[in-house]
Order: C-alpha cells, then sequence, then structure tokens
C-alpha cells in the first residue's frame, strides 16, 4: 500500500515537473546530480545512475560527476570529470570547512574547483565569492574560468553569464572581489556559503583576517588552490604547515591530471632540462628557495592594473607606451612576446605571449595572444634575421632587429632595477617566474653571489630589454654603477632593496671594479 501510494507520489512529482518543462524550459528546473563517492567501484556507480535516471523525467539532465567517464555516452546523462584525486576533495558529500589543494602547474585545480562549484551552484541555491588577493578588474579574476567551464559542460541554460557576476537560474550566484582592493565591502558580504581562493599564494595573512571571519554561515565552505612559492608565506603556513582542524588537504602535480596538455607538456620537460631546480618548484609544487642571488628580489610587485592611456579623472597622466619586445626560441627554447609600458618611475609588465618549441609559422599565431600585437613596433632579437623577415612577411610588418652590444645584458638590467616600481601584471605567468629565478652565478665553494649573471631564464627578461631598448641607450648608467653597486650589496654595505642610484653613491670609492665596457661594440 505503502508502495503503491510512493509510486503514485512519484509519478505525480515527475508530470509536474514535466509540466514545468514544457512551460517554462529547462532552466527552471536545474540537472540532477550524482557524485561519485571515492570507494565506489564502476558497477554500483553506473547503478546509482540507473535508478537516478529511471526516477526522473526524460527532459531532465543528470549530472554523473566522476573521475572518468565509464560507460557509453547516453540521453539524459552529462559526465562531469575531475581527476579522481580532487573529485575526492570537491564530494560535497564529505562536509568540510577547507578544501585545499595546492601543488605544481597543469595539475587541473583550476578546471576542477570550477567544475566542483558549477555543479554545487546547480544542487541548491549557493553564494560564492571567488577572492583573490587583488583584483583590479573582472578580466583578473576566475570569471572567464568559470564561463568556459559552464560553456564546455553546456550547462549555459541554468546560467546567466553577466559582466561581473554569474547568475544561477536557481538563485546561486558567484561574485568576484579582491581581498586588499576591497576589504570594507569584503567584510560587509552575507550569506556567503561559499569563497573560493585560487592563486591563494599571493595571500597576505591580512587578508586571511579579513577572509575568514566573513564566511560564517552555519556550513560554509573554503576552498583553496595554489601553487606554493616561498615556505614562509602565510597561505603555505595556515594550510600546509599547520593545517586547521577538519581541513581536506591534497597535494597535486601534473601526473596527477589525465589530461595534462602536450604544450604544457613541452614546458616541463624544457624546465627539468635547463633547470631542474626552478621545474621542481613549478610543475613539482616544491616550495622555492629564496636566494640572494636573485637579481629582481625585492625589485618587483605582482599586481592587477589597466593602462592609463587617457589623462584619468584623477588626473593621473597617460602612461607612455607601448613598447614590445620579442625573444626567438632556438629549438626548444620559448619564444616569448612581452608588452610593457612606463609611467613615471614606473615600469608596467602588462601582457606576455610565451611558448617552448614554436615553429616559424606558429609565431604569428602566438603573438596574436597579445592584444594590438600586429600594430606595434616589436623590438626583436638580432639573431635571427630569418624569423624578423619571415614575420614581416606574416602579418607582422613592424618587427624589426635590435643591437646589443657587450654589456647589453647587464646595462639591461641595471636600467630595470632603476625604476622605483616594476609591476607584473598576474597574468604574465612566466614573466614572474623569470623575475623571481634570474640570478647571478654562486660560487660553489664559498656560496658567494658572484656578478656574473646565469645564461637561464632570461627569455622574458630579454624581450623586456629588446622592448626598453631605447631608453636603455639614453639613460647614461653604465654597467660600472652597476657593479659597484652589486659589489656592495655582496659585502652587506647597503640595504639590498635600495634604490640603485643611493645605493651607487654609498659604494666605497676604491671597490675593485670589472673591467670597463666598450659601449659601442656591436656584436
Ligand atoms: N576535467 C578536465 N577535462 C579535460 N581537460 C582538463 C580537465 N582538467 C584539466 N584539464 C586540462 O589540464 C590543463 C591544466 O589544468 P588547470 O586546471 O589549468 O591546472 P592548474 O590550475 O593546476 O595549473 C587545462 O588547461 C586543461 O587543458
Ligand atoms: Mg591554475
Amino acid at each position: 500500500m505503502i508502495g503503491f501510494l510512493n509510486q503514485g507520489r512519484q509519478a505525480l512529482i515527475s508530470a509536474a515537473q514535466r509540466t514545468i518543462y514544457e512551460h517554462t524550459g529547462p532552466a527552471a528546473v536545474p540537472p540532477a546530480v550524482l557524485w561519485r563517492a571515492p570507494a565506489e567501484n564502476d558497477a554500483d556507480f553506473e547503478a546509482r545512475i540507473e535508478r537516478a535516471r529511471s526516477k526522473l523525467p526524460a527532459q531532465r539532465l543528470l549530472l554523473a560527476v566522476c573521475g572518468r567517464q565509464t560507460s557509453a555516452p547516453r540521453e539524459g546523462v552529462r559526465w562531469v570529470q575531475l581527476p579522481p584525486r580532487l573529485l575526492a576533495l570537491l564530494n560535497p558529500r564529505q562536509p568540510a570547512r577547507y578544501r585545499v589543494a595546492y601543488g605544481g602547474r597543469g595539475s587541473a585545480k583550476s578546471w576542477s574547483f570550477a567544475r566542483g562549484l558549477i555543479v554545487r551552484t546547480l544542487e541548491r541555491p549557493t553564494r560564492v565569492l571567488c577572492a583573490r588577493e587583488l583584483q583590479g578588474s573582472i578580466r583578473e579574476s576566475v570569471h572567464r574560468l568559470l564561463s568556459d567551464q559552464i560553456g564546455q559542460l553546456e550547462l549555459q541554460p541554468w546560467f546567466e553569464i553577466q559582466q561581473t557576476v554569474i547568475l544561477g537560474a536557481n538563485n546561486s550566484e558567484f561574485i568576484f572581489e579582491g581581498v586588499r582592493s576591497n576589504p570594507t565591502k569584503i567584510k560587509s558580504m552575507e550569506g556567503i556559503n561559499i569563497v573560493w581562493c585560487e592563486e591563494a599564494e599571493r595571500f597576505s595573512a591580512a587578508s586571511w583576517e579579513i577572509l575568514i571571519p566573513t564566511v560564517r554561515k552555519a556550513g560554509s565552505e573554503i576552498l583553496v588552490t595554489f601553487n606554493p612559492d616561498l615556505e614562509t608565506d602565510p597561505t603555505y603556513q595556515r594550510f600546509v604547515t599547520s593545517p586547521p582542524p577538519g581541513a581536506l588537504v591534497d597535494f597535486v602535480i601534473w601526473k596527477d591530471n589525465p589530461w595534462f596538455p602536450a604544450e604544457l607538456d613541452a614546458e616541463r620537460q624544457y624546465l627539468e632540462r635547463v633547470d631542474p631546480d626552478a621545474a621542481a618548484w613549478i610543475w613539482g609544487g616544491q616550495c622555492r628557495a629564496a636566494s640572494d642571488a636573485q637579481i629582481f628580489r625585492g625589485k618587483f610587485v605582482v599586481e592587477a592594473f589597466e593602462p592609463v592611456t587617457h589623462t584619468s579623472a584623477n588626473g593621473e597622466k597617460p602612461w607612455s607606451g607601448p613598447y614590445a619586445g620579442a625573444d626567438w626560441g632556438f629549438s626548444q627554447d620559448p619564444t616569448v612576446l612581452i608588452r610593457c609600458w612606463i609611467s613615471e618611475r614606473t615600469l608596467y609588465i602588462e601582457h606576455e605571449a610565451y611558448a617552448v618549441g614554436v615553429d616559424i609559422d606558429k609565431t604569428s599565431a602566438l603573438f596574436d595572444r597579445v592584444p594590438g600585437a600586429r600594430n606595434m613596433v616589436i623590438r626583436a632579437d638580432n639573431a635571427r634575421p630569418e624569423t624578423i623577415s619571415y614575420m614581416q612577411r606574416h602579418g607582422y610588418p613592424r618587427v624589426s632587429a635590435v643591437e646589443k652590444w657587450t654589456g647589453s645584458v647587464e646595462d639591461g638590467i641595471a636600467h630595470i632595477r632603476q625604476y622605483e616600481r616594476v609591476v607584473l601584471h598576474p597574468r604574465c605567468t612566466h614573466t614572474i617566474e623569470e623575475f623571481r629565478l634570474y640570478s647571478y652565478k654562486v660560487d660553489q665553494l664559498s656560496g658567494d653571489v658572484l656578478p656574473d649573471v646565469v645564461d637561464a631564464h632570461n627569455h622574458a627578461i630579454d624581450a623586456l630589454r629588446y622592448a626598453l631598448q631605447p631608453m636603455i641607450r639614453r639613460i647614461n648608467t653604465g654597467i660600472l654603477d652597476y657593479y659597484r653597486q652589486e659589489l656592495a650589496r655582496q659585502r652587506g654595505e647597503v640595504a639590498q632593496s635600495g634604490p640603485a642610484a643611493q645605493t651607487a653613491q654609498s659604494a666605497p670609492k676604491k671597490a675593485p671594479l670589472a673591467p670597463p665596457v666598450v659601449r659601442t661594440e656591436i656584436i
């Protein structure tokens, strides 16, 4: 009798849902969701899908969230695949206040968290705050990543993608905010169910202090994804060194990603070859050691910005630029295009195109990733005249060769160090890495930092130097000042981060100097 009543009730619900579909379209009823449990075998999961499917009205979609698709595509079931480790981490059937994935690049962290969150907002009305340390504009947020994933999973009927928010048809909502850019707004936010901190390695201790109390609703969650940088970073300390009780924390690298793409693998193999330590950090997810040998240590910040191209409301004058520079990849080296700006004493690096092992006929397409590249003067490495003429004939008429001279690398470094600030846009990930890794040689026995520059991690930096070349020649600080400054720095006689001019003045008068450089010699 009860079974009969239940059947009748089920039939009634199905009939009601069918009617809703017919009158309002699919958006009124979000898909049903099944998460594959960590220990569940294929047959059990299949059976669950089968049972759920038979209870749902034909039009209602079923999302099967799983590590991999286990059976042939079928009507009414859409597979949402995540790497198994991240699936276990994100599965809401295991409650957790914190879900943290950290590790190397290419381990599917961003994609998986985006997918996991999209599914969860479909399951029930959920307010998600996508937080970053700094967010200059919506373009710096995960808005694009989420919209792309909604598109890939063909879930557009249930979302309205607006310019600054993503709204779910069931009243779910994704909002995007920078914690440091907008602390008051963050503090006053109500009703957040989930906050996702992507690229959280940049979060300061102060930002965590602001953010965590904001997420105070019962059952609310804090999701964190990051690629570790220094072991002393607040995020690493908070979630890896001493994780909060009950936090789900997992370490993942590219090997955990069944869809690790070939282009990324080419980059990974390249770095393994030229610098295993750097590869251990970037791809292996290990922490990086801060070192005195770092050439640009303390000299740059990673911050989102929009170039000022017209006198702004607050009176800021238009920036000079953009300036573009290109470095050609030989065989397996990266090919790079950089676009930068100068305002007063600040150098802004706005865009990069960077790829390893790019054939000549693919270079135009690579450069097209930098907005406006085809119309810009691009100053390029003169070592490959045939590439320059090829580019001139293939959509890049304004590419030209720049001169190099003995000491031009050191002059470039001195020039870059002279800016009060060097601001790198967060999307310029490879340039940021090079700024971190570009180093002086270190004496193997004594550990002393030597004035020679290691010939690695210099592709974006070379491109930047070419972009800035007219300014480098004009500014009359030579290599001599630079060596003075370096010698003084090595002897601990001046603060490391002091401006170049001050450092040079306070350098000892009789410091033994490197041989003077003949600046007119062209290599
Ligand atoms: N579920 C997936 N299905 C297909 N490809 C995926 C999936 N997850 C990740 N990928 C591929 O792996 C790449 C790296 O993933 P991403 O999330 O950007 O890694 P991370 O954030 O760890 O650096 C993506 O650009 C995509 O090509
Ligand atoms: Mg990522």
